[in-house]
């Protein structure tokens, strides 16, 4: 009896479609390789003196964690087992110039990597996930965008202008 009961509990459990889970645990790859690459580039910044650029860096390091949990709730919400371990190439920048470049890059990559999940989410009609993942696709677009704004300025103000005004006081 309590063995029937048992089995037919485990039978309503919400169970991910197999390609939904395997694209979501590949975005959380990308988020958790743009963590790390963010972190290290914030770090980078602090140590440099630049204190505006290791903030802005740092505060977009803690939207790809939240990126992260988000997706780690939803392949566990389908009862499968989210893959921490994988992290796609790190791409570290030597210099500043190099760091948003590539950050750059692996937002616009990140942004199409969401816009193909989307449209998967839609394909096995997962409306929960077309909704996370739109969301956190606009958070994707703003770091493109941020990103190309820093290109921007680095163009018209030239290099050690855009420098100086990233530099800051160290508080302690
Ligand atoms: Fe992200
Ligand atoms: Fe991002």
């Amino acid at each position: 009896m309590e063995r029937t009961v048992k089995i037919a509990l485990k039978d309503k459990k919400m169970k991910g479609n197999r390609k939904m889970l395997s694209s979501l645990n590949s975005l959380l790859a990308e988020e958790l390789t743009a963590i790390n690459r963010y972190m290290v580039h914030s770090e980078m910044c602090a140590n440099w003196g630049y204190l505006k650029l290791h903030m802005a860096l740092r505060k977009q390091a803690m939207d790809e964690m939240h990126h992260a949990e988000w997706l780690i709730e939803r392949i566990i919400f389908f009862d499968g087992a989210p893959t921490v371990s994988k992290l796609n190439l790190i791409k570290i920048g030597k210099t500043v110039a190099e760091m948003i470049s590539n950050g750059n890059e692996d937002e616009l990559e990140a942004v199409r990597v969401y816009n193909e999940a989307i449209n998967t989410a839609r394909e096995v009609n997962d409306q929960g996930s077309v909704e996370l993942l739109s969301m956190i696709l606009k958070m994707e677009e703003g770091h493109v965008d941020w990103a190309e704004m820093q290109h921007s300025q680095i163009e018209q103000m030239g290099l050690e202008n855009y420098l100086a005004s990233q530099s800051g006081i160290q508080v302690n």
